[in-house]
């Protein structure tokens, strides 16, 4: 049984003490915060996306051609009525929401992936780590429960297979390898700081601890600043994978018993070939916009990807998702859980782990509230008969 909710209850209550709550209690609020907190260049990192930001847009606008309509006298409120928990590859969730891997978060917090770890864990969702991270698969093995990891496949599939096996030596419940990124889209926020957090050896962590990737340096990076820029060279050289195609999957499924989700899928034609390769789920993502500007909204994707595979695949969902009803929406239209991306982003840099628990409780409660107040009382009594939409 969950009750998220109580977590307005308790806001409610400190009132009487005359405590309001310290940190925003809406997504824009904490991007306001957060913007005139972080340094300049960190919030262009995470705030922005691909060229004029369209497909940015796009994903929120998406979610208002969908309305929810409610059921009245369903007995789905009150305590304990109401119970979140998912399983998803095999990994229990307290409700359908894990955090989405976001690469560098050193730039907003130090040991940021460890402490989304911890947070996760006390909260019972999952964590997916990025392979751009910060801290190592095993720092984030140790602090996490239940965690997948995100693999950028590098241009060197001996490195590739040494992620994968340290990943599932630290405890990672599944692989997640993320196909819409074999290079950086175009980014003006970061294009105008001109900075881009690898080149100054931030988020390549997993790299820098890798025994296949220091066997291709030719010094080791501590030694001195050169080789410290011989380092940064090579990841520049491997870290995208542009000979990589779906037959590769086949590969990946012969290294690990993990279950595979493959991230950044929006044609079902896609989407079907991965599973034939093996994927056991697809995230339907558009990276939040932060690849193809002008692509289709990552929620006008997520039906065809449905109908097409979700008979035979977890299918999962990013880009775009800010509320409680957001995700409401998303998994009526199929999802079977969320990746929540920025949103915690904002808090982890306003707050570290207090405001990355404060982002999730929010988005937990108020989806335990609308589920609740929409009649339902599990996330897989959701459908599209809840939904009135239009295009
Ligand atoms: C700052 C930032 C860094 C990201 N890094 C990664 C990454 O390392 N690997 C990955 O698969 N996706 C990455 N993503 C994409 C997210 O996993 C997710 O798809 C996206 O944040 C969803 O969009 P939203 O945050 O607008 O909801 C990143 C996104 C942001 C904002």
């Amino acid at each position: 049984m969950s009750n998220f909710v109580d977590f307005q209850t308790e806001i409610y209550q400190g009132g009487l003490g005359g405590v309001r709550p310290e940190l925003p209690v809406t997504v824009a609020g904490l991007a306001a915060r957060a913007e005139s907190e972080l340094d300049p260049v960190a919030f262009a990192y995470v705030a922005g996306s691909a060229s004029a930001e369209r497909t940015a847009a796009a994903n929120i606008a998406a979610f208002d051609r969908h309305r929810i309509l409610p059921r009245m006298l369903r007995a789905a409120t009150g305590p304990d009525a109401r119970d979140l928990s998912v399983e998803v590859l095999g990994t229990r969730l307290s409700a359908p929401v894990m955090t989405a891997p976001i690469g560098a978060l050193e730039l907003v917090r130090e040991r940021g992936e460890v402490l989304v770890a911890e947070v996760t864990k006390e909260l019972g969702l999952g964590a997916v780590l990025s392979t751009v991270a910060s801290s190592t698969i095993e720092e984030v093995g140790a602090a996490a429960d239940q965690w997948w990891f995100q693999l950028y496949w590098p241009g060197d599939d001996e490195l590739a297979r040494s992620f994968v096996r340290r990943a599932e030596r630290a405890g990672a419940k599944a692989i997640v390898v993320t196909v819409d990124t074999p290079q950086l889209g175009w980014r003006p926020r970061d294009l105008a700081h001109a900075h881009l957090p690898f080149l100054h050896g931030k988020g390549i962590a997993n790299y820098l601890s890798d025994p296949v990737f220091l066997d291709r340096l030719p010094a080791p990076p501590e030694q001195s600043p050169d080789a410290m820029r011989a380092a940064v060279e090579t990841w520049t050289a491997l870290f995208g994978n542009h000979a990589l195609r779906v037959a590769d999957l086949a590969h990946l499924r012969e290294w690990t018993d993990l279950p595979i989700a493959v991230k950044g899928v929006l044609h079902p034609d896609d989407a079907r070939m991965m599973v034939d390769a093996g994927a056991d789920a697809v995230v339907v993502s558009n990276h939040g916009g932060r690849q193809v500007d002008g692509a289709v909204a990552a929620l006008d994707a997520l039906p065809a990807v449905v109908a097409t595979v979700g008979d035979r695949a977890d299918v999962l969902f990013d880009s775009g998702v800010r509320t409680g009803a957001d995700m409401l929406i998303a998994l009526a239209l199929g999802a079977r859980a969320v990746m929540y991306g920025r949103p915690w982003v904002y808090g982890l840099g306003i707050a570290g782990a207090d405001g990355v628990r404060h982002t999730l409780r929010m988005l937990l409660a108020e989806f335990d509230s609308v589920l609740g107040l929409s009649g339902c009382t599990r996330p897989d009594q959701l459908s599209r008969s809840l939904l009135v939409s239009s295009r």
